[in-house]
């Protein structure tokens, strides 16, 4: 977790820091801090809280110099506090070092390092790293930080200053993402690319066990034990102004309303003239040939792309039908699942670097499986090592709640259960002309739920007045309520549980009473009759039901319910990619309503780079 800028060149490396600093606040927001060379040395400020604490101590103490490095943290070892902020350094204040990641021994080395005499005064484990650089010193940082990382173990991308050579910047990645900015006569180190995207586009990936070092004229790449590399350069295409607000009050809206062109994007170039097919050419391990021999399917993913993950399940399993598993990453590897060179495992993520995804990427990997990605980010970690990647084209997603991600990773398993169905001969033409149809005109019905946001603030209002709710569903509608629930959870802190409507009789209901909110998706014609029932049984306890249905249905489900959002009508499978947006909104304005800060809430981070 945690972000990591660097800037070496001839602006005020000061703004530099804080604008890419500003851009990675969805890494962590403890609290923030930079190191710049100025005229007086190596020196360092650091604040708790978030970023705008750091820009106001530098108001008042501005650091001039033109080679720096910043962070913005998400506090794992040690509290938030100004002694557990980056940059730490070592007991000579010569060496200063930034650290997105974990070192896993770093007890032992603390314990070693006290032992040869060394003052430590944090409680995280990135200061081992600075006091380690220091002690292996002797002329050459370059070479100083290859023999201090022999010793550690674990996750991490660095920065490293160092007072005696302020010509050169030193960045590191070990399993923690890390891209380096190309400028004219200036460099730059980010944790991804929208934070240096405002200088350069010009980028290099760095690899896990690479290092590269930075002058103001030239970049050296190399491996960590000092091999010299090449490697080909990115142009991004993005522009900064993506990743900006663009004059929505929060990233989230802004997200939300992104959701059509976010759809049209992940599927542009991907349906066959006339609908008569999709085509999945980045599809390369997985051939008609491969996919025909796949006996199941694994998909594990963490947080919102596990609940994309619960809806790709029914997805595969109603084209493809073989059986398909969707865990939660963490617990995968953990549970010993049964991989055979058979297994298919789908990781989702819309970072591409959540380390409990990559892990279970890994050991899928390891058991022989064929892994596809369904990632957000290109040269993403999860994208580079997973055999074939079908990208979402959602764009950078900066709040952390995530919405166009979500939705977009609906649409790629959309088009992989209808690309697989199509080369196994499973669906016929007419069949997958129809559902390609449905598909194509998920964004405009988008557009038309989004006009009725009004609506959802008003209903999002009279929930933000409860402490308790409960989202019910079943099928596909059970994996949109879990979604829901998640959304409402992250950003309004509302506590609610989301139920497979059937099951609550057997437990949850004794939690009903007077005037609890529930939210019943009701969007499955098959299920509709039971969902009514599963309605009426809490009606009759008191709970006060808002349905989220369709057209096709809302007469009869109107009747039983409080109140009704209706949707589109659009095929069942898919339903999700319509009916999670009126939930998305409601999470919205319920969190605005409470005061809460929409875009980072508390104890949260948008990319988990721990596991
Ligand atoms: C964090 C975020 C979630 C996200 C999850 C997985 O917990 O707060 O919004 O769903 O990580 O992230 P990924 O990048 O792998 O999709």
């Amino acid at each position: 977790m945690c972000g990591i800028v660097g800037y070496i060149g001839a602006r005020n490396s000061q703004e530099v820091l804080l604008d890419g600093l500003s851009k990675l606040e969805y890494r962590g927001y403890d609290s923030a801090g930079i190191a710049v060379f100025t005229n007086e040395g190596l020196q360092i400020r650091k604040a708790q809280g978030r970023l705008a604490n750091l820009a106001t101590r530098l108001e008042d103490e501005p650091l001039a110099g033109g080679v720096g490095i910043g962070h913005t943290r998400w506090a794992t070892h040690g509290k938030p506090s100004d002694e557990n902020s980056h940059p730490h350094t070592d007991a000579t204040m010569k060496f200063s070092v930034v650290h997105n990641g974990i070192i896993e021994n770093y007890m032992e080395l603390k314990e070693e390092l006290m032992a040869q005499g060394v003052p430590f005064i944090s409680e995280t484990d990135t200061e081992v790293i600075s006091h380690l650089i220091a002690r292996e010193y002797d002329g050459d940082i370059v070479k100083a930080v290859q023999r201090a990382i022999t010793y550690i173990r674990g996750a991490f991308a660095l920065g490293v200053l160092t007072e005696y050579e302020p010509d050169r910047l030193v960045a590191v990645r070990c399993a923690s993402p890390l891209v380096i900015g190309i400028g004219e006569g200036e460099n730059f180190i980010g944790s991804d690319i929208p934070a240096i995207l405002q200088y350069t586009r010009r980028v290099y990936i760095l690899n896990d066990n690479e290092m590269a070092v930075l002058t103001k004229e030239a970049v050296e790449l190399m491996t960590i034990e000092g091999n010299s590399i090449s490697r080909e350069m990115i142009v991004v295409d993005w522009d900064a102004m993506t990743a900006e607000k663009g004059g929505y009050d929060h990233f989230m809206l802004k997200e939300i309303h992104e959701q059509p062109k976010a759809y049209r994007d992940t599927m542009r170039g991907r349906l066959q003239e006339g609908l008569s097919g999709v085509k999945l050419t980045e599809l390369k391990v997985l051939t008609n040939e491969r996919l025909r021999e796949i006996r199941n399917v694994h998909i594990v993913a963490c947080g919102t792309a596990y609940h994309a993950g619960l809806v790709g399940r029914t997805l595969i399993e109603q084209a493809i039908r073989i059986p398909v598993e969707t865990d939660v990453a963490s617990e995968y590897r953990y549970r010993n699942p049964i991989i055979t060179p058979e297994t298919l495992v789908i990781v989702v993520s819309q970072s591409g670097e959540t380390a409990d995804t990559l892990a279970a990427l890994r050991e899928a990997k390891r058991c022989g499986a064929a892994v596809l990605a369904i990632t957000n980010v290109v040269g993403s970690s999860v994208a580079r090592e997973a055999d074939d990647t079908i990208v979402t084209w959602a764009g950078p997603e900066i709040a952390v709640a995530s919405t166009k991600a979500y939705t977009s990773q609906l649409i790629a398993f959309m088009l992989l259960s209808l690309y697989w169905a199509e080369q196994t001969g499973r669906m016929g033409a007419a069949e997958l002309r129809h559902q390609l149809a449905a598909m194509e005109a998920l964004p405009e019905q988008v557009e038309s739920i989004l006009t009725q946001a009004d609506e959802l603030k008003r209903v999002a209002e009279e929930m933000a007045a409860h402490d308790n709710l409960f989202f019910i569903g079943r099928g596909v509608d059970y994996a949109v309520a879990m979604e829901g629930s998640l959304k409402l959870k992250e950003i309004s802190y509302i506590h609610s549980e989301a139920y497979a409507a059937g099951e609550l009789k057997h437990g949850t209901l004794a939690l009903i009473e007077e005037g609890i909110p529930v939210i019943a998706l009701v969007t499955q014609s098959s299920l509709v009759e039971k969902m009514i029932s599963n309605i009426k049984e809490v009606k009759a306890r008191g709970g006060v039901v808002y349905a989220v249905t369709d057209k096709a249905h809302a007469e009869l489900v109107s009747k039983a319910v409080d109140g009704t959002f209706v949707l589109p009508t659009t095929l069942a499978h898919l339903s999700p990619a319509l009916s999670v947006i009126p939930l998305q909104l409601i999470s919205y304005y319920a969190s605005l309503a409470r005061g809460n800060d929409v875009d980072k809430p508390r104890n949260l981070a948008k990319s988990v780079t721990v596991e």
